[in-house]
């Protein structure tokens, strides 16, 4: 068969190759209810917690993340039966709707059927968790879980019984945790773990481009792809490894300090649509970057300031990392946002999410513990993007998991 064929040829080519699972950069929430006019309404209903996910408190008001838009397919079972999920460095575990979930939000995605699956293995162990954007409650279930072409056997993942009806105006349809094994709270072996404990890939890594197109966004298990940044990648230790935390030395604007005086810790989330910080400091930068508190929360600018706003600059392990207004403005049809948005008061760790992602290429090294960080290669140099490797990976975004791309150097 194909598939064998070509999972024979990755073990083969295994120590020189590296596999790649495109992204998409699909609608998100807040777009979706914008369009039906459900916007303000499903927000002030909804509000935005962007620690939820963090508290692991269980009893905490959720959150929802309305601004997430990147996801990709993986497949699960025997036949694959495949999914878009968000490959979420904020969690640990993996889950997927269940056919047996009456939630209206699983009613508009793809659902898991365990009985058409030859190689899964139930359990009795019920699961639930809380994320950004929501909770959810299910059981856990042991099945191949496929990506990239990789085959993980024996993979523990939820199925949703219940989902919390924010899901709803989520595109992607479960969420696929990628931070370390100790936050998993389904009591089964995170993804990436059992990638590295199969030997599925030769370098314990994984490496995120997140476009701000629709498509070209990927993350690359067991490699670094040149094409997708320039420059040097600046490597910064893991501090803690739970979820991948850094340390921050300082927060600038025009060589002022505007948050994390005397350093703090930031923690680099692919599934954190903004960047997070505490209140004090956010609504200096905000005051900085003339943002306004709209009646819903949200800081909101003038569309046509956004030219002469400043660059935000972090520096972490002594090297600066800045974000133009063109990254940190979000602009949804005529509304501009300010990508920086407060924790709640009680928090004074940061949260650098794909606002921040999107102008520095992020690899997850398990290999030391450390998250690398390089300046992404632009469009306008499209010498260094338009490598084979990123336009095989656009053409494939229209495929499903079980396609195998193998780069070799
Ligand atoms: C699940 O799959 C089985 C076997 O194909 C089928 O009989 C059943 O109707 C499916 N269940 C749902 C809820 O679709
Ligand atoms: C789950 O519990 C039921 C009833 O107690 C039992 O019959 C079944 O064997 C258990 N299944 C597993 C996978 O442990
Ligand atoms: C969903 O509804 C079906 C039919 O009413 C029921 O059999 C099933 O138990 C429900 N599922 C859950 C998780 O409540
Ligand atoms: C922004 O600029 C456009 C075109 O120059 C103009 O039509 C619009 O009124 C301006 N908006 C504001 C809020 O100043
Ligand atoms: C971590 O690994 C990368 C490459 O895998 C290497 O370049 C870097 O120097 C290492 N950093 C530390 C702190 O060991
Ligand atoms: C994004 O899409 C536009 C138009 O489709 C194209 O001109 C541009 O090169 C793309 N940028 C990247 C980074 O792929």
């Amino acid at each position: 068969m194909l598939k064998s064929a070509i999972v024979l040829h990755a073990l083969v080519v295994l120590s020189e190759c590296y596999v790649t699972v495109p992204l998409v950069r699909g609608k998100t929430a807040r777009e979706t209810l914008m369009e039906n006019g459900k916007w303000e309404e499903t927000r002030l209903k909804f509000p935005y917690r962007p620690m939820a996910k963090f508290l692991r408190t269980g009893d905490e008001t959720l959150t929802n993340d309305a601004d997430l838009s990147y996801y990709g397919v993986i497949s699960i079972g025997n036949p694959p039966q495949s999914f878009n999920v968000l490959f979420d460095t904020g969690s640990a575990d993996l889950w997927v709707p269940s056919v047996y979930c009456n939630s209206t939000a699983c009613q508009d995605h793809v659902k898991f059927n365990h009985s058409k699956s030859s190689t899964f293995k139930g359990t009795n162990h019920t699961v639930s968790i809380q994320y950004g954007t929501g909770s959810l409650f299910g059981v856990l279930g042991i099945d191949t879980v496929a990506l990239a072409g990789m085959s993980v056997a024996n993979q523990g993942f939820g199925v949703s019984l219940i989902e919390d009806s924010f899901f709803t105006y989520v595109a992607f349809d479960g969420i696929l945790g990628l931070a370390f094994p100790m936050l998993a709270v389904f009591g089964a072996v995170p993804v990436f773990e059992n990638i590295i404990k199969q030997s599925l890939v030769n370098l314990n890594l994984f490496s995120f481009y997140l476009s701000r197109n629709s498509t070209g966004s990927v993350v690359t298990f067991g490699g670094i792809e040149s094409n997708y940044f320039t420059g040097q990648i600046t490597w910064i230790p893991v501090s803690k490894g739970t979820y991948w935390q850094i340390k921050m030395d300082s927060v600038t604007i025009n060589g002022n300090i505007a948050g994390c005086r005397g350093s703090c810790q930031a923690i680099v989330d692919t599934g954190t649509s903004l960047i997070i910080g505490p209140p004090s400091d956010i609504n200096n930068i905000n005051r900085n970057i003339g943002a306004t508190m709209d009646n819903i929360g949200e800081f909101i600018v003038d569309c046509n300031k956004t030219i002469n706003m400043p660059n935000v600059m972090f520096t972490l392990n002594g090297n600066h990392f800045t974000i133009p207004p063109s990254a940190y403005i979000l602009q949804i049809s005529s509304v501009c946002y300010s990508g920086f948005q407060t924790s709640s008061a009680n928090f004074n760790f940061w949260i650098l999410g794909d606002v921040f992602i999107r102008e520095y290429y992020t690899i997850f090294n398990r290999e030391n513990n450390t998250v690398g960080l390089a300046r992404v290669a632009r469009a306008s140099s499209s010498a260094t993007t338009s490598t084979s490797a990123s336009s095989i990976a656009r053409a494939s975004s229209l495929f499903t998991a079980s396609l195998m791309l193998i780069f070799c150097h």
